[in-house]
């Protein structure tokens, strides 16, 4: 039997709408890596969904003044409308706000609270008075006792990236309402004892592999500070209910209830779903943007290796950087930004999905705008793929007619050239490094676009040399083929249709070399363009 992978794509909120940085930040990336490695034939489990909790869709809901259950709904639309449109091929694409969810949380939270690792304590949380509720971490701003930040966040200080506590902020005030005073009150949470777990967990991080440097730095950084008790509830009406007595006013942290999705999402959909969950020899490979990573690297495995069920922990984290657009943050309320639904009105998916991961924000935040959108997608897809495909398919159709002509044996100086920057391209796949990955693609299609120069296949038929035009001309319906298996993880539409040129329906199966696959003789036909050149007018940068 193939070995397990286990892939999941951090659940964005329900809130907004989907924008380039959620697709770059870890839809893509997990994308392309499913699609590899199934080509690869190893059994995939890609998992994502909708975290449909927490204080930020219960404000949006306020605020666009609908129910919760409608808001989150109305935002799950777009969200599946995206994953359809930008095909991301997802086995499971589930959301949290489920019984089965439930359940597993309530199970959960028993199996911490029977191990002693679940804590009540009472403490001052800011409440915010003209609201009369007490406000979530990030909807307190105050000034940052370490840096003097007075923006800084009640969870955070964006600023010197110190974590913080709402009441280590001085002079607290609402994020929604800045006049209405706020203060400490009294009020009991039940924290997650995450201190207990300090050195099983440097031990775990440091026995992982493969992760980014921001995702390191991010995880060293929290345990080098001391890891500090968690609460685990929040005073609000939206999310899963606390099975506790005299909790009953109270919800679960969002953030000790998503991660979760994973599981349940699979347990939903999977019988077999404790194949990959509670199975050490599955490969686990999680996607998300950089923000998502302290939980994901900290608070989510604290808690599976504190309940000691053998659940599956994450070995391969892969923390984004930010994508910005044109010089700025991506903002629903500024505008700034290109969001998915508008997207393609400007250029078809694989577009979006080869240019992006081109710009991958794998080491640091990154800058794109539509102009480097045009520029790589006019080279390299128009250009390198596209005109090749194309002047193949027709300059053999008007010397041979309909089917592949006669070739040689294989060039070995090409199939040498090729299997070096196959190599790359894999271990760059493997590796998860989106960006070399584009790179080593994008030499392979170059190495094909500087034979057919070289070999001049059309003065070859102006000579009268139609054998050595039809050899040329082989090679390059065999480099075709390539194409279509090489760049199914990530332009899935085009891959498909270069596949389909061919009569015989050859399958995308990753190729550990270069091979001749198409015999003499076969049918194909001339495709339509597979790309069209962007213009962008500069105003509508
Ligand atoms: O940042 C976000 O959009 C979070 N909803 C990500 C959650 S990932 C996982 F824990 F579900
Ligand atoms: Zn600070």
């Amino acid at each position: 039997m193939s070995k397990k992978y286990l892939i999941t794509s951090a659940l964005p909120y329900v809130n907004n709408n989907l924008h380039i940085g959620h697709l770059i930040g870890c839809l893509l990336p997990s994308d392309v890596y499913a699609r590899f490695c199934r080509a690869m034939g190893r059994d995939v489990l890609y998992v994502g969904g909708s975290d449909e909790h927490g204080t930020t869709s219960e404000i949006g809901a306020q605020k666009e003044n609908m129910p919760v259950e409608d808001y989150v709904e109305k935002y799950r639309a777009n969200h599946l409308n995206a994953v359809r449109d930008f095909n991301l091929s997802f086995d499971l694409y589930g959301r949290t706000h489920t019984p089965q969810h439930e359940k597993l949380i309530h199970e959960l939270f028993n199996r911490l609270d029977s191990l002693g690792m679940i804590e009540e304590k009472v403490s001052k949380q800011p409440y915010s008075v003209d609201e009369k509720k007490f406000l979530a971490d990030r909807y307190v701003i105050g000034t940052c006792p370490h840096c003097g930040n007075e923006r800084a966040y009640g969870n955070e200080c964006e600023k010197c990236g110190a974590s913080l506590d709402p009441s280590d902020l001085i002079s607290p005030h609402s994020a929604i309402d800045p006049t209405s005073p706020v203060e400490m009150r009294e009020t009991k949470h039940l924290y997650f004892k995450l201190s207990a777990m300090q050195d099983k967990l440097r031990a775990w991080v440091n026995s992982r592999q493969g992760w980014p440097k921001t995702a390191v730095t991010i995880a060293n950084k929290w345990l080098d500070e001391g890891l500090r008790d968690n609460p685990i509830t929040r005073d609000l009406k939206w999310g899963i209910p606390v099975n506790k007595e005299g909790y009953e006013d109270k919800v679960f942290y969002v953030w000790f209830d998503a991660p979760w999705g994973y599981v349940s999402i699979s347990q939903i959909a999977n019988p077999d779903w404790a194949s990959w969950w509670k199975n050490p020899d599955c490969h686990y490979t999680q996607f998300m943007a950089k923000d998502n990573v302290s939980f994901h690297s900290v608070f989510f495995p604290a808690q599976e290796l504190a309940m000691d069920d053998n659940w599956k922990t994450v070995d391969v984290l892969k923390g984004q950087n930010f994508l910005n657009f044109n010089g700025a943050k991506i903002s629903k309320s500024t505008g700034n930004g290109i969001f998915l639904d508008q997207a393609l009105d400007i250029a078809p998916s694989d577009c979006w999905r080869y240019a992006l991961l081109a710009s991958a924000p794998e080491t640091d935040d990154t800058d794109f705008t539509l102009v480097r959108f045009a520029e790589i997608v006019n080279k390299d897809l128009n250009g390198l793929l596209g005109n090749f495909v194309s002047r193949v398919c027709k300059l053999s159709n008007k010397n041979f007619g309909d089917t592949v002509p006669s070739g040689a044996a294989m060039d070995e100086t090409l199939a040498h050239q090729v299997n070096e920057k196959l190599a790359e391209l894999t271990g760059a796949l493997e590796a998860c490094e989106f960006r070399k990955s584009i790179v080593a693609l994008r030499e392979i299609y170059g190495i094909a676009n500087e034979y057919m120069t070289a070999k001049e296949p059309w003065a070859l038929v102006k000579n009268g040399d139609m054998a050595g035009a039809a050899a040329v001309l082989n090679e390059c319906f065999q480099l075709i083929d390539l194409f279509a298996r090489i760049s199914a993880p990530f332009i899935p539409d085009a891959a498909a249709k270069i596949q389909n040129i061919f009569e015989i329906k050859h399958d995308l199966s990753w190729p550990t070399m270069y091979e001749h696959r198409i015999e003499a003789q076969e049918k194909f036909t001339v495709p339509e363009n597979l790309f069209s050149r962007i213009e962008i007018e500069l105003n509508k940068e």
